[in-house]
């Protein structure tokens, strides 16, 4: 097996800056082949943005705590010094935000933007970057690429910004793309087009690619591989496929029992368990999810639960799961 281009290994995310230490990523190994599509799902303040952000490097580092290691193509990002960092960062990998308004710099054409963000990074002529800048406009259809080049951020429509955002990511031809929640600042139509796109930019370009989501149908259409993420921790992690028809840890038989019910009442929103996350900055002992399981018992509520293997490529951190392959899930 070929080394993945992206390779997490028991990272940790501490913040330090306030009264207690805030746990927001607690032992996350996650690999992504080169070429790769890997959805992360979970709640709101499960720790999927800090992790994207903990591979960028931008998380406030003075306030917070790191542990682990994490490799890009084989090189250690912790490791870098502030200029590796800027070449890594836009070139290697290219991270696109949830609303593109905070990404793009108001002040600038979007054309500028990108020759821009290209001269940073290479030695390329304006020519060649604008040329190459209208080739990224056409690869992601905007329409009218042309002039819509010389446009301001706010002069597109969400879903048309959207579409910008990719093209200035894809601009240095990264491998690594981290897409964090792209589309939930849009339409529902608009949210399937740009989704679709990112897919297939992604199998053209062979990126790997983490998708963050909300939403489990959306990470089932454009992911090959789900990682659901409760509290900090990976909890299960499989094929898009496994995981839909086969999951394991409670909470993803919560996740997906509250989509087959919310499916039914109004949209797919993660959010229809009983209970809620535990603090951060004061997480139980055992598992975090061991108050709202119903599986709980005595021993999920002390010491570390480690992640188990359920079939090859299939894990779940889980103690019952002879419990769980009992469930059904929808
Ligand atoms: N700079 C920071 N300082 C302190 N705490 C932070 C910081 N950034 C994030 N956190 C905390 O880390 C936890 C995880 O946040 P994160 O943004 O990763 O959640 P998320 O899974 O992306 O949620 P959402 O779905 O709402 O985007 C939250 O409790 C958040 O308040
Ligand atoms: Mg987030």
């Amino acid at each position: 097996m070929t080394a993945p281009f992206l390779s997490i290994r028991n990272l940790g995310v501490t913040f330090t800056g306030g009264t207690r230490p805030v746990r927001a990523v607690n032992d996350v190994s996650l690999d992504v082949a080169q070429g790769e599509a890997v959805a992360l799902i979970g709640e709101s303040g499960s720790g999927k943005s800090v992790t994207m952000r903990a591979v960028m490097r931008l998380n406030p580092e003075k306030r917070s705590k790191l542990q682990g290691q994490i490799l890009v193509g084989g090189r250690d990002v912790m490791a870098m010094n502030t200029r590796q960092l800027s070449a890594f960062r836009g070139g290697e990998a290219a991270m696109i935000f949830q609303e593109p308004l905070l990404a793009l710099d108001p002040v600038y054409t979007l054309g500028d933007q990108i020759v821009e963000t290209i001269r940073r990074h290479e030695p390329i002529s304006r020519d060649d970057a604008r040329a190459r800048a209208l080739e990224l406009f056409d690869r992601v259809r905007i329409p009218s690429a042309k002039s819509r080049l010389d446009n301001y951020p706010h002069e597109m429509s969400g879903g048309m910004r959207q579409r910008a955002m990719i093209a200035l990511a894809l601009s240095c031809r990264p491998k690594l793309l981290l897409a964090d929640e792209p589309t939930t600042a849009l339409d529902a139509t608009v949210q399937i087009q740009v989704l679709l796109l990112l897919r297939e930019l992604q199998r053209d370009l062979g990126l790997s690619i983490i998708f963050v989501t909300h939403d489990i149908g959306a990470a089932v259409e454009v992911a090959d591989r789900i990682a659901v993420m409760y509290a900090g921790q990976i909890v299960e992690q499989a094929t898009a496929r496994d995981l839909i028809r086969n999951p394991r840890h409670p909470y993803t038989l919560g996740l997906l029992k509250s989509r087959a019910h919310d499916a039914m009442v109004k949209g797919t929103k993660l959010d229809a368990i009983p209970g809620a996350p535990p603090d951060l900055a004061n997480l139980p002992d055992g598992c975090p999810f061991a108050p709202r399981c119903f599986l709980a018992d005595a021993g999920c509520r002390a010491g570390q639960i480690g992640m188990e293997q359920i079939t090859a490529g299939h894990h779940a951190r889980c103690r019952r799961l002879d419990q769980t392959a009992l469930q059904d899930a929808g």
